[in-house]
């Protein structure tokens, strides 16, 4: 697939078909995918790739997310959209394996005592590894789409980031996206996207 097309037609998939991906496929997907680019080649960043009895579990998890979330998706979606994006988490979609990419814990409580330099390097580390895994994310999400699976990036599950950590066994490290990854059982419409983002100077 052209990556104009993978750009373009990737979706969030919000329902899965309840089939097997095979191991390998997922292996070539997440092998690419570290391709990508990272601040001075860190490649801090590590994957969970997440199925059977603990993926049963992070769904479970999802439960104490939608108590924490509802109330802020009620300010921002009308309530057809606000119960199908709960569904949505009640169920992750029914996706038989959950990628979970996380990057080191680095402490940015900025404290007053800290010197400007001090919270200069406690942020940048941070903002330099996000970055570098936000990338490695959107290279998963595309490849996956290249080979007929969906997925769906999702933070929200930070809420329950302690709960998930627990399960997966992670210590010292920050959940950054949890990912539902499957065959879509949905073709959802692209939502539209905003004009006026991109701001020309210098040219006529
Ligand atoms: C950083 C980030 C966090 C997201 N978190 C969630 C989430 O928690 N739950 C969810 O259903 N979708 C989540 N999404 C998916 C967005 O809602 C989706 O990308 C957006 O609506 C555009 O739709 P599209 O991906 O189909 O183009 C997230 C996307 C990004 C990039």
């Amino acid at each position: 697939m052209n990556i104009s097309k993978a750009i373009m037609e990737r979706r969030s998939i919000r329902k899965y078909q309840n089939r097997e991906i095979p191991r390998e496929l997922l292996n070539e997907i997440l092998e690419e995918a570290l391709w990508a680019p990272s601040g001075t080649n860190r490649q801090n960043w590590y994957i969970y790739v997440v199925r059977g009895e603990k993926r049963d579990l992070l769904v479970k998890a999802m439960e104490g997310v939608i108590e924490l979330y509802k109330p802020k998706l009620e300010k921002v979606f009308p309530e057809k959209m606000v119960n199908l994006t709960l569904n949505f988490f009640q169920t992750l979609g029914g996706a038989p394996v959950i990628i979970l990419v996380y990057i080191p814990l680095t402490g940015v409580e900025l404290r007053p005592e800290m010197t400007g330099q001090e919270r200069y390097e406690r942020e940048r580390e941070r903002f330099v590894n996000l970055l570098s895994a936000a990338a490695l994310v959107q290279n998963i999400l595309l490849l996956a789409k290249a080979r007929g699976l969906g997925t769906c990036q999702m933070t929200a599950p930070k809420l329950k980031e302690d709960l998930i950590n627990e399960i997966i066994g992670v210590q010292d490290k920050e959940l950054v996206s949890l990912i539902p990854v499957g065959y879509p059982a949905q073709d959802p419409p692209a939502p539209p996207r905003k004009g006026d983002r991109i701001h020309w100077l210098g040219f006529a």
